[in-house]
């Protein structure tokens, strides 16, 4: 997550859910946010100033009369990038969709022509209540974005809808709201991770690829306003907003992204897809006692190549090379081999470089020209690797 500069209100109201204000405003700072918070008086019997102040980047505002500032409410609203309410309460949605300002927090909800991100938390039976849903709708109609409440365990017990959106998801929505949209209209198709092939029902032949650089395309891409489909062999923790279509094997990823190909301005083979696979799948699993010489190899379809040759118009195709020696050398040939838009290399025996790991390093190939991207963390390398392919298209 990239807030760098942003200017970000934390609105906390009052309700169990509260304590988890705290978390969100440090994961905030930690990207790179201003944090400014307003507590409301009730908030403050769930959950202490003092810890909210201090990780936040500065101390929590509450009254329209005790600062220093006449106007508290209109400075945060004019100067924010983004005020998000997390926990937002039955109240304060009501207040707030009704056009009162009776506190800080509310005031400055109407005093800002900045984006709201709402995250309600409440009991299931008042956050079902026909007054609350005909808030939340005047709210959405409005512009406000609604983090929804998830289903889980509620205070005192009970269990339903209601709990407060996990702090992931309300980390994404922020990021979404404040990243520019410069590629919207664009359908892209991503792959990741590393495929499996099997040896038997329980063994199968991989690579160390961890997905977590199509991964972070994917999340990138979807910030910045593109349609995403991901084709991964590790479906698990799918960026929000991310479709996903899942294949474990080299044959299933190539039937995933031939079949649906047609409509995508972009495709991205972030996968390491295997090579070769096992020539024989056997149906039972291969007992020890019967022993496993050796296993016979057969070569997989490598259908980048019909991609890049079968290309649509207006379609641009981008493959990685992930190489151990002449790097730019080996990646370039690729890249004329199967006839492609892009080609990104990274030298995986590098320390810190490629599978596993959260940063990368990469080169990125066009045929004219080079883009060199220094080591850093695989969300930079995405960006980077999604602006050169605005620069070609
Ligand atoms: N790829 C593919 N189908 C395969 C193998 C690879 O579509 N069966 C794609 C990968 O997703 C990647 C690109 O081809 O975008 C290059 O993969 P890489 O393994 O680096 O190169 P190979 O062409 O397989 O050559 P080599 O393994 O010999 O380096």
């Amino acid at each position: 997550m990239m807030l760098s500069d942003k200017r970000i209100v934390l609105g906390v109201s009052g309700g169990i859910a509260a304590y988890k204000s705290i978390e969100i405003s440090r994961r905030l700072v930690d990207a790179g946010a201003f944090v400014s918070p307003i507590m409301t008086t009730a908030a403050k019997k769930f959950v202490g100033e003092v810890t909210l102040s201090a990780l936040a980047s500065e101390p929590v505002k509450s009254s329209l009369w005790e600062d220093d500032d006449p106007i508290p409410h209109t400075t945060l609203g004019q100067e924010a990038d983004l005020i998000l309410i997390a926990p937002a309460t039955a109240k304060l949605i009501g207040t707030y969709a009704s056009g009162i300002s009776g506190d800080l927090l509310s005031a400055t909800l109407l005093a800002t022509r900045a984006p709201v991100v709402l995250c309600p938390a409440m009991h299931t039976e008042m956050w079902e209540h026909q007054a609350v849903q005909d808030n939340i709708k005047t709210l959405r109609e409005r512009g406000v974005v609604i983090v929804e409440p998830e289903d889980g365990i509620l205070a005192g017990g009970d269990v339903g809808k209601g709990r407060l959106a996990g702090v992931e998801s309300i980390l994404s929505s922020v990021e979404h709201v404040l990243t520019k949209k410069d590629l919207a209209d664009l359908k892209i198709l991503i792959t990741a991770g590393g495929t499996r092939e099997p040896i038997d029902p329980v063994r199968y032949i991989t690579n160390k690829s961890s997905g977590k650089q199509g991964y972070a395309l994917a999340k990138a891409a979807y910030m910045r306003g593109a349609d995403v489909t991901l084709v991964t062999s590790m479906p698990d923790n799918v960026p929000q907003g991310v479709k996903v279509l899942c294949a474990q094997t080299a044959k299933e990823m190539g039937d995933a992204v031939m079949g649906n190909q047609e409509g995508f301005d972009v495709i991205i083979m972030a996968a390491a897809i295997a090579d070769f696979r096992p020539a024989e799948v056997s149906d039972h699993k291969i007992k020890k006692t019967k022993g496993l010489e050796s296993l016979e190899l057969a070569s997989t379809h490598d259908f980048l190549v019909d991609l890049g040759r079968g290309k649509k118009s207006n379609q641009t195709i981008v493959g990685f090379a992930a190489e151990t020696e002449d790097l730019e050398k080996n990646a370039f040939e690729k890249l004329k081999k199967k006839d492609l838009d892009l080609i990104v290399a990274n030298n995986v025996s590098l320390p810190n470089v490629g599978f596993s790991h959260d940063t990368n390093e990469v080169t990125i190939m066009s045929e004219d020209s080079k883009w060199t991207l220094p080591l850093s963390d695989k969300r930079i390398i995405a960006d980077g690797i999604l602006d050169a392919v605005l620069e070609i298209r």
